[in-house]
């Protein structure tokens, strides 16, 4: 069934929603995305990622070319649109096209940015088989660029990443910069030991989830202690649990890291409780 997309302001058959051959995403990577689940029908943090995409905009210099109430109402219109219960908005704002290639950023006053957006319907995000088996990973090189905190669509290297994962029989993989865990290919990275729930700390080194903030705030106000620095694979391998955390999977129980098993190689309590009250919490402030 063909879906109903958003592109500059007007609501499209999907094979109708064109962009331009010149566009800066589609030749430069010029561009930023934002990707907020939907449950229930509702729309899971859309303030926080409404707040993370002014910020990436103007960490590059562009021009937001929608406001925060037209943003709002497109997201709703499309999960109204499409009949989404369960899945996302995707979200993608380029610096438009100026009608040719060329190095230098265009006006903004006469280059419009390109925003384009589209549901995916995803049954069962909630209740997802995946949280009750755990996920595994391997590690892998970061050779992505140094300011992961802007969520750009250059996704090439992360792409390769989870291709490489696959390859090895794993679900997913973990960059490792410096003999540290950076994150994901695609969600923020977290061991448990005793008790204590380790995160690496915010800096330009990774993406600022949305997941992450939320999921460290319900943890603290459910008395659980969290401790935000970096950790390296072997000491991951021998944590009591690990998990991932994002807008598509929530919190996602990690079992294996390069073959080594977490305890007993089923999710861990700490991993399921947050995913509980993620999931729980989280529907309570959907709009
Ligand atoms: N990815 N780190 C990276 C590199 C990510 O791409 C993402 C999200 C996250 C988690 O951020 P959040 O909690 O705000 O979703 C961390 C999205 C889901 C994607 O690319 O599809």
């Amino acid at each position: 069934m063909s879906r109903i997309v958003y592109v500059n302001g007007e609501y499209l058959p999907e094979e109708e929603g064109k962009i331009s051959i010149f566009d800066r995403g589609f030749l430069m990577a010029d561009g930023v995305y934002e990707v907020t689940s939907v449950l229930g029908g509702k729309l899971i943090d859309f303030e926080g990622h409404a707040a993370r995409l002014a910020r990436s905009l103007a960490e590059l210099d562009m021009a937001q070319p929608i406001s925060h109430e037209e943003l709002l109402a497109a997201h709703r219109e499309l999960v109204a649109r499409n009949d989404i219960d369960e899945g996302l908005v995707y979200l993608q704002i380029t610096r438009g096209s100026a009608g040719d290639r060329d190095f230098v950023f265009p006006d903004p006053e006469t280059t419009p940015g390109t925003v384009v957006m589209f549901t995916q319907s995803k049954p069962g995000l909630a209740d997802n088989p995946a949280a009750k088996t755990g996920l595994s990973v391997i590690s892998i090189p970061d050779q992505r660029w140094a300011r992961r905190d802007i969520k750009t669509v250059q996704l090439l290297y992360p792409s390769m990443a989870k291709m490489a994962a696959l390859a090895a029989g794993a679900g997913d993989a973990w960059f490792v910069e410096d003999g540290v865990v950076t994150e994901g290919t695609s969600n923020n990275a977290y061991i448990v030991k005793d008790g204590k729930i380790i995160t690496r700390e915010l800096s330009t080194d990774i993406l600022h989830g949305i997941t992450r903030a939320a999921v460290l705030r319900y943890a603290a106000e459910a008395q659980m202690e969290v401790v935000e620095r970096n950790f390296t694979i072997e000491e991951a391998q021998s944590a009591d649990e690990a998990f991932v955390t994002s807008a598509t999977t929530f919190v996602m129980p990690v079992t294996e890291i390069d073959g080594a098993k977490l305890g007993d190689g089923t999710p861990g309590p700490v991993a399921r409780r947050l995913r509980e009250l993620y999931i729980e919490e989280s529907l309570k402030s959907a709009i």
